[in-house]
């Protein structure tokens, strides 16, 4: 039995996977920005936590400081949702929500929780990226590249804090089942996706098994999908015209 904390516990993976966790008898904290779920436990749950405001983020020290005294795992769920257009069709208030959803979240949860880890003797962070950051996909900039700084960023704290044993590795993702997924992607590759079930299982099995060794990575997950291996991104992409979502709605 393991100790977690779900940060973005109302996101769609964060839920499943938090779920997933407790129903193997972890110990799990969850902390969100909006009001808790009827299916969480008040006593374990911090909710009104903006990640990019620094007194909620002292609350969050505070709150795993008081639940946990033994090295825990810390899964970074959390970044506001993408739909493909073109960087002429990007407005300056997105690409700043995009950084700051993704990465500013991140560095502030980061070093809230580094000297937790250090007085603990160690500890675990993941942060989800996105399979875009290494195909460099059309459309997604924003996005993108507020992944690759999520990457980077994991990446050069785990070198610094490897000496305190504490390990960062991102999950670069492909794109998960959920109803996000769903509702904006083409219905004949829903099938292609991985499930969230897929998903938190594989999240909790890595985790478990990771050696302080296995850190500052990039770890891709994929799964077989014959669209993915014998299609390139126009041809899977083809039901977008004008390569974007407002070229699929004008469509339909
Ligand atoms: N779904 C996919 O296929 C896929 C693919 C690649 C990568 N990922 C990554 O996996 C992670 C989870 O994805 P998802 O689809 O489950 O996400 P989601 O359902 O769209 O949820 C996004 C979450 O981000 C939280 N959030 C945004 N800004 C915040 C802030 N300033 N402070 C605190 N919380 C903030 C929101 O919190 P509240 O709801 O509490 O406001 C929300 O729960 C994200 O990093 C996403 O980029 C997902």
């Amino acid at each position: 039995m393991s100790n977690y904390v779900i940060i973005g516990a109302n996101s769609e993976i964060g839920t499943s996977l938090a779920q997933h966790l407790i129903s193997h008898k972890h110990n799990v904290i969850l902390v969100s920005r909006s009001k808790k779920s009827s299916w969480g436990s008040s006593n374990d749950w911090l909710d009104g936590i903006d990640l990019t405001n620094e007194l909620n983020l002292l609350t969050l020290k505070n709150f795993i400081q008081s639940k946990f005294n033994s090295p825990f795992t810390l899964i970074h769920s959390v970044g506001n949702f993408w739909e493909h257009k073109p960087i002429t069709s990007t407005s300056f208030s997105e690409a700043a929500s995009q950084i700051n959803s993704h990465y500013i979240t991140l560095f502030g949860v980061i070093k809230a929780v580094i000297p937790i880890m250090q007085s603990m003797g160690g500890g675990k962070i993941i942060a989800f990226s996105c399979n875009s950051v290494k195909y460099n996909y059309p459309d997604m900039a924003a996005f993108t590249s507020s992944k690759a700084a999520v990457e980077c960023l994991i990446k050069c704290v785990a070198n610094e804090q490897s000496k305190y044993n504490i390990i960062l590795n991102a999950f670069a993702l492909p794109s998960i089942k959920t109803n996000s997924v769903i509702e904006t992607k083409p219905s004949e590759y829903h099938n292609d996706y991985a499930t969230l079930e897929e998903l938190s299982n594989c999240i909790e099995s890595t985790v478990e098994h990771l050696s302080p060794l296995t850190n500052g990575n990039v770890i891709n997950l994929f799964k077989y999908s014959d669209s993915f291996y014998h299609k390139g991104y126009y041809e899977r992409n083809i039901i977008w015209e004008e390569n974007s979502n407002e070229g699929i709605k004008r469509l339909l």
